[in-house]
């Protein structure tokens, strides 16, 4: 049986934000982000999460200078943080309320992930924070959403769409790699980074979400 505990709440302009606790027979004390009643994460499956990182930094050699689109509970940042060969990760998170509870111990590794003095934390929109970016970066990792195929945000579609991927096409130094994460496959995704970079990898990941096998994807792409 599966048991449900609401842990912290918050409203929005996007909608409602959910962070509950979920006890089974086969795991304990399991934390799960919801937005607007869709299943976002949780913190039993990160293995894909922690892959986003680890693969795009065994891509490029020196990876100083990373963005993160979309801080959700840590893993991604945690895992980059674990590098010695990056200097700055600049999370970029529209939920407000998320943060918080990142950094208050809601969420109970929250607080070491965020005292890192290597990462900047930036309460926004990652299309508009793309947009102001100042400088360039090695690595962007991109996991806002479900993937193009399934949006808990209408509005992120953009962040799949050749007008947005070629801003951070020029956001990446010459060798820079980003790396998106998706629930699904997304060919559609992966013509658009082939358009836009000049060439795209696909790479599927095996996971197991509540005895269910099923494979999330990455896809890279390198400036050249
Ligand atoms: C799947 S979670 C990210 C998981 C993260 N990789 C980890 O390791 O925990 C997606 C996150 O992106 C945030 N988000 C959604 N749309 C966004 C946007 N347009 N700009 C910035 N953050 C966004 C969500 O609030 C959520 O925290």
């Amino acid at each position: 049986m599966t048991e449900y505990a609401e842990v912290a709440r918050a409203v929005s302009a996007r909608g409602e934000v959910v962070l509950r606790r979920r006890t089974t027979e086969h795991a304990a004390d399991v934390l799960e982000l919801r937005v607007n009643g869709v299943f976002v994460m949780d913190t039993h499956e990160t293995s894909t999460e922690e892959a986003l990182a680890a693969g795009a930094l065994d891509l490029v050699e020196d990876p100083r200078d990373v963005v993160v689109g979309g801080l959700g509970l840590g893993y991604t940042v945690q895992r980059l943080l674990a590098d010695p060969r990056v200097e700055r990760v600049a999370v970029v998170e529209v939920e407000e309320a998320l943060i918080g509870w990142m950094r208050d111990g809601t969420v109970p590794h929250g607080p070491a992930v965020l005292a890192d003095r290597r990462v900047q934390v930036v309460a926004a929109d990652l299309v508009t924070a793309v947009a102001e970016a100042t400088r360039t970066y090695d690595l962007v990792l991109l996991d806002v959403d479900n993937g193009p195929g399934y949006l808990v945000h209408d509005t992120n579609a953009e962040v799949y769409d050749a007008p947005f991927l070629t801003e951070v096409h020029a956001l990446l130094n010459p060798g820079g790699v980003l790396v998106v994460w998706s629930a699904d496959r997304a060919p559609g995704l992966e013509q658009t980074l082939r358009t836009v970079f000049g060439g795209c990898t696909e790479q599927a990941l095996d996971v197991e979400l509540q005895g269910r096998a099923t494979a999330y994807y990455l896809y890279s792409a390198r400036r050249a």
